[in-house]
Parts: C-alpha cells; sequence; structure tokens
C-alpha cells in the first residue's frame, strides 16, 4: 500500500498535529507524516513532533512583512522538499491567499473550531454559546480562497450543555476534534473520499460526541 505523504502545518501547541501522527503511527493508516512546518519559531508543536522523529521546519512569517505569497512560496518549497502529497492545516493561524489555495488545490485541509457554515473566524466558541446554539462542534474542510470555506469532510457535533462557559465548551470541542481529523483524513488518504468540483463523492463523516 502506498501511503499518502502528508505535511501538518502549525502555528502553536499542535495537539490536533499530535493527533494525526498518533493515527499515522500505525503503519496500516493510509498516511505518513514527512513534515511539521510552522510560521513561529516558537511554536509548541515543532518540539514535540521532533521528539517523535518527524522532521520539521520553520518558515517565520515575520521578515516577509507585507509580502503574504513571498511567504507562502517558502513554506510550499519547504513542503514540496519533503515531497510532500498532501497539506494538512492544523491551527495554521494565518489567512492563506489565493496563490497557496491555488497551488495545493484539493491537497489541503483544515480544521475549524465550529460547525460550518456557521461561526467562521475567531472566537467561535464564545460566539456559538451567545447564539445560543444547542449543537456545536468541529469541521475538517479542503482549503478554498475564503476563509473557513471549502467542501466539509467532516464534522463531529456536540449537545451544548447548561451553564458551560466558552473555556469548558473549547476543551470538549478540541476532543473531538482529536478524533475527527484523524479520520477524516483517513477516508482522504485511501480515496473514500474525493472532491469533484466543490462537492464531496460520497457522505461526509460524521461523529457525535459520546
Ligand atoms: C484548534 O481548535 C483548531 O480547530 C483551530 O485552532 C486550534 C488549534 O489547536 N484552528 P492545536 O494547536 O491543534 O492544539
Amino acid at each position: 500500500m502506498s501511503r499518502l505523504r502528508v505535511a501538518v502545518v502549525i502555528s502553536g501547541r499542535g495537539s490536533n498535529m499530535l493527533s494525526l501522527l498518533d493515527a499515522m503511527a500505525d503503519p496500516a493508516f493510509p498516511a505518513q507524516p514527512v513534515l511539521v512546518a510552522a510560521n513561529l519559531p516558537d511554536a509548541g508543536g515543532l518540539a514535540a513532533a521532533a521528539a517523535r522523529g518527524v522532521p520539521t521546519a520553520c518558515v517565520d512569517h515575520r521578515p516577509f512583512g507585507a509580502d503574504r505569497t513571498a511567504f507562502e512560496q517558502a513554506l510550499s518549497a519547504e513542503i514540496e522538499a519533503a515531497e510532500a502529497d498532501c497539506v494538512c492545516l492544523a491551527g495554521f493561524m494565518r489567512k492563506l491567499t489565493p496563490w497557496f489555495v491555488a497551488r495545493w488545490r484539493d491537497r489541503a485541509l483544515n480544521i475549524h473550531p465550529s460547525l460550518l457554515p456557521a461561526f467562521r473566524g475567531l472566537d467561535t466558541h464564545a460566539r456559538a454559546l451567545a447564539a445560543g446554539v444547542a449543537v456545536h462542534g468541529c469541521t475538517v474542510h479542503l482549503l478554498r480562497d475564503d476563509l473557513d470555506d471549502g467542501p466539509i469532510l467532516g464534522q463531529a457535533a456536540l449537545a451544548v450543555r447548561a451553564g458551560e462557559n466558552a473555556d469548558g465548551l473549547a476543551r470538549r470541542v478540541l476532543a473531538i476534534e482529536h478524533r475527527l481529523y484523524p479520520a477524516c483524513l483517513a477516508a482522504w488518504a485511501c480515496g473514500a473520499r474525493r472532491v469533484e468540483g466543490d462537492r464531496l463523492t460520497g457522505a461526509p463523516i460524521a461523529l457525535f460526541e459520546g
């Protein structure tokens, strides 16, 4: 079996990245990690990935200033040098330009902590609570030009609890993110789910807490 070669791109602690590395540590998993890259040298996930023997790279976005495309070209060069087939954004906190999206079109996944298309952007848990939703969760989708937009590969949902605050909700959503992302990557990597135009072939993956 040839395993899809995956570059995971992070900005911070990298708990989703570690859930992907854990899943890919199984030789039967249809993908393997070839790189963990970050845009900040102090991203905690870099050391955690290196400790597991996964090659790491840092492309600091700051020296590039306002030239987002130049930063993305440097990041993409690292991903290409690792001969990655696919990019998993996992807590990568920079908006990507159409250049990067086109370069990795239909080969880049992202995880977002809401049930898209609700609550794109930041502070999703506080906004979900403020809106009074009954069900909240997370989404893995393909990367497109608009922020937190693109064909949905899978979603995981949980019921909001009475009196719950944003921190507690964030903790519970993060736990289901850690189940959802590997499940989606597996389905994607083995070809059980593909995208045609802007539609997924087959039903998106659906997980529910509990
Ligand atoms: C996750 O909630 C992810 O959905 C969001 O940023 C957070 C990153 O957490 N995009 P981690 O770095 O994976 O722990």
